[in-house]
């Protein structure tokens, strides 16, 4: 019996396949699962909701300490304005703060816990066992969102998405807290050419050679 992980941080891009492959992991294993970008959405889209400006650190920050389960099951938090106003926050040291102790909590859980977002290895849970960092390339994962907004039904456009998420990238590597990239003993996993159950099989295979079963 290979050895179960009690804890996985997951990181990387957007749209790279961490919500995904996160899940199924949390799945295999009987862990818990937090998406932390939830969390960042809901506190932009809570400014947004009050007219307010997402790079407003004082409205960011009483946002991110009203924050309650109920904001986190939003079906607006899912749309790319939300993710957007979620990257403008989450560069607001006190918003971070603010999330981190929920995100600890959750990470402490008995049951074990994953948890995928873009500083879980390096901050959050840098004493994880398993860490991942999932990417992909700039234009596979605008081609993967491109083709899940038209599955459903909503028009899109390639370049104006390749530019969003290169916009997001940029935003979310450069800013000066907590910066998105890979903690140094994080298993890199890139996605470009694999499918979903491609990922998920080599995700085991990288994390039963950590743990060495
Ligand atoms: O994973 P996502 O697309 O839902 O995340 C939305 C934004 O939230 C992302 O662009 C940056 C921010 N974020 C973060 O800074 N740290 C995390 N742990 C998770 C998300």
């Amino acid at each position: 019996m290979p050895a179960r992980p009690r804890l996985i941080a997951i990181d990387g891009p957007a749209a790279a396949g961490k919500g995904t492959l996160a899940r199924r992991l949390a799945a295999h294993f009987g862990l818990a699962y937090l998406d932390t970008g939830l969390l960042y959405r809901a506190v932009g889209a809570r400014v947004l909701a009050a007219g307010g400006d997402p790079r407003d650190p004082v409205a960011a920050a009483a946002a991110a300490r009203a924050i309650t389960p109920d904001d986190l099951a939003l079906p607006e938090l899912r749309t790319e304005r939300a993710g957007q106003a979620a990257s403008a926050v989450a560069t607001i040291p006190a918003v971070r703060a603010a999330l981190s102790d929920f995100q600890r909590d959750f990470a402490a859980r008995p049951e074990g816990a994953v948890l995928d977002g873009r500083d879980i290895g390096t901050v959050i849970c840098p004493d994880a066992p398993v860490k991942l960092y999932v990417t992909a390339s700039a234009e596979v994962r605008a081609k993967r969102r491109l083709e899940e907004m038209q599955a459903r039904g909503v028009a899109a456009d390639h370049a104006a998405i390749l530019a969003e998420v290169r916009a997001r990238d940029e935003q979310d590597a450069g800013r000066a807290v907590a910066p998105m990239r890979p903690a140094e003993d994080a298993l890199l996993l890139d996605t470009s050419a694999l499918d979903p159950d491609q990922a998920f099989a080599a995700a085991l295979a990288l994390i039963a050679a950590r743990l060495g079963g």
